[in-house]
């Protein structure tokens, strides 16, 4: 399976807040923005390994900032490391005052997606090919990332976690 870059992968996404995506305080609901943020990881996944994906797990989200009622959202996806079956992917989020011309930085998350063959089973991904400064730090820090969620997922004992006990443990 040939490697693909990982700026193939990348999805841009624009969303507009109304008033039935915001809370009592008029700002979008942060359920509303992690179901956009959901689509947008899974279509960037899916052009990534062009087959069908399931969210395998969601990394913990900080809102810093809300967005507000009539703002834009814009949502940026992109894959920063496949690994057997799954693929990790990075968004970033915004939101835009189009009034004022002010954008401003909403959050950004790692979501994990697995894809699946016609038995719903498990299925090789294209590796991936990293090219910018960012790319190259994003892939490098993914198994540090995969290591972690695998163990608060009960899927990797934490003996088992090379890279990431190696940040804390010298030889
Ligand atoms: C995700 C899922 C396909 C994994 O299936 P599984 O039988 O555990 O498969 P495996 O143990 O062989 O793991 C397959 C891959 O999933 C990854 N994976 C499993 N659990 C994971 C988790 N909690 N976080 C991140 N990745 C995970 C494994 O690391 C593995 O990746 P790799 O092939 O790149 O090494 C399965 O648990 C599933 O279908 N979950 C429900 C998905 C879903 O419905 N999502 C929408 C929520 S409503």
């Amino acid at each position: 399976m040939e490697a693909r870059k990982a700026a193939g992968s990348l999805i841009i996404m624009t969303e507009i807040v109304l008033p039935n995506d915001t809370n009592v305080f008029g700002n979008l609901m942060g359920g509303r923005l992690m179901y956009w943020m959901d689509i947008a990881a899974a279509l960037s996944a899916q052009k990534h390994c062009n087959a069908p994906v399931v969210t395998a797990s969601v990394d913990n989200i900080s809102f810093e900032n809300p967005i507000k009622l009539g703002n834009a959202v814009h949502i940026e996806a992109k894959v920063t490391r496949a690994f057997n079956s799954s693929m990790e992917v990075h968004l970033k989020v915004w939101g835009e005052d189009m009034t004022q011309q002010y954008k401003y930085k909403s959050n950004e998350a790692y979501y994990t997606f697995v894809a699946l063959d016609p038995n719903r089973k498990p299925r090789p991904v294209p590796q991936l090919v990293v090219e910018t400064d960012e790319e190259k730090k994003l892939f490098d820090g993914a198994l540090r990332r995969r290591q972690l969620r695998l163990i608060l997922g009960g899927k990797m004992k934490p003996d088992d976690a090379v890279e990431l006990k190696a940040l804390f443990f010298k030889d």
